[in-house]
């Protein structure tokens, strides 16, 4: 495995590669990896036959009051997860690589962008848009692997590719659950012992309301309400809502598409977030039977 810290060291490496007519998996990581990264990995295996991880905590993502400056950090831990997971390159460039003296584009991504996390993280996805894309660029990866746990996140750089018409597959990994059924999340590494126990509440909710539907139940509202009965014990919530896996914008009632029930909430000064896609069951000759694709991992 090579780690490379520049951006001309890694076409270097990149153009044997391509040259070779070997397909190129990106995973775009902030570090302190997880279950869930190394599934990303696993993902970009199974599909490539080389994977670049980066690891580099965007500071264009982090709005002034957030944990930038906090935000777990531990290199030598990831390379050596990345090494024995298969990863062929870690990429690791410094804030000046990315972003050099006199920076001043940005991608702006669209309406994607305004609702759920996007409301309360003001110029949080421009900050994510312009560094992926600014990634696929230093990369030129066939295909990119995010995780499903930021849903917001996929659609984003989902749109952009297609946008920019950036030549690149973006794949979203179902979320990896502890467990307890915690969502995999670097973040989970603030949380004392009560605050953990405390946190299950989200997904708890998320699958009482995942359950209430698979048993048939399609009103928006009876779905939020069995959900938010568990979420009394979270701190603050921020948002819970179920919204049109497309749009992104709340899911009518009843629920007849794609939809997504999408939480954030503060555990203590922890700010987690989570989600589960509610699949519609496919009609077998009048009769309903669920499909369970998106659900697999509850
Ligand atoms: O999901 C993340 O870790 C980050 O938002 C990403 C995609 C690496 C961009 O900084």
């Amino acid at each position: 495995m090579q780690t490379i810290t520049t951006v001309a060291e890694l076409r270097r490496a990149l153009a044997k590669v391509r040259r070779a007519g070997k397909r190129i998996g990106l995973v775009p990581t902030m570090g302190y990896l997880h279950d869930g990264h190394l599934a990303l990995v696993e993902a970009s295996r199974a599909q490539c036959d080389v994977t670049v991880v980066s690891i580099f905590v965007n500071p264009t993502q982090f709005g002034p009051t957030e944990d930038l400056s906090t935000y777990p950090r531990d290199f030598l831990r990831d390379e050596k997860l990345c090494r024995d997971a298969g990863v062929a390159v870690v990429f690791a460039p410094d804030v000046q690589e990315v972003y050099p003296a006199q920076f001043q584009t940005f991608v702006e991504p669209g309406e994607l962008a305004k609702p759920l996390c996007g409301a309360f993280r003001p110029g949080h996805f421009r900050g994510v848009a312009t560094v992926v894309c600014k990634l696929f660029n230093m990369v030129q990866p066939d295909v990119a692997f995010f995780g499903q746990k930021d849903f917001q996140q996929c659609a984003v750089v989902r749109r952009m590719a297609i946008d920019l018409n950036l030549p690149i597959e973006v794949v979203t990994v179902p979320t990896v659950r502890e467990s307890d059924g915690l969502a995999m999340s670097s973040r989970n590494r603030y949380l004392d012992d009560e605050e953990r126990r405390g946190a299950l509440a989200i997904s708890r909710a998320l699958f009482a309301a995942a359950d209430e539907f698979r048993s048939g139940e399609r009103e928006v509202e009876k779905l939020i309400s069995v959900a938010k009965q568990h979420l009394q014990t979270v701190d603050r919530l921020q948002y819970f809502e179920l919204i049109d896996c497309d749009t992104l914008k709340p899911a009518e009632s009843p629920v007849r598409r794609s939809a997504a029930l999408c939480v954030a909430a503060y555990i203590g000064s922890t700010r987690l977030i989570d989600n589960v896609i509610l699949v519609l069951p496919i009609q077998h000759h009048g009769s309903e039977a669920m499909d369970d694709a998106g659900l697999s991992h509850l």
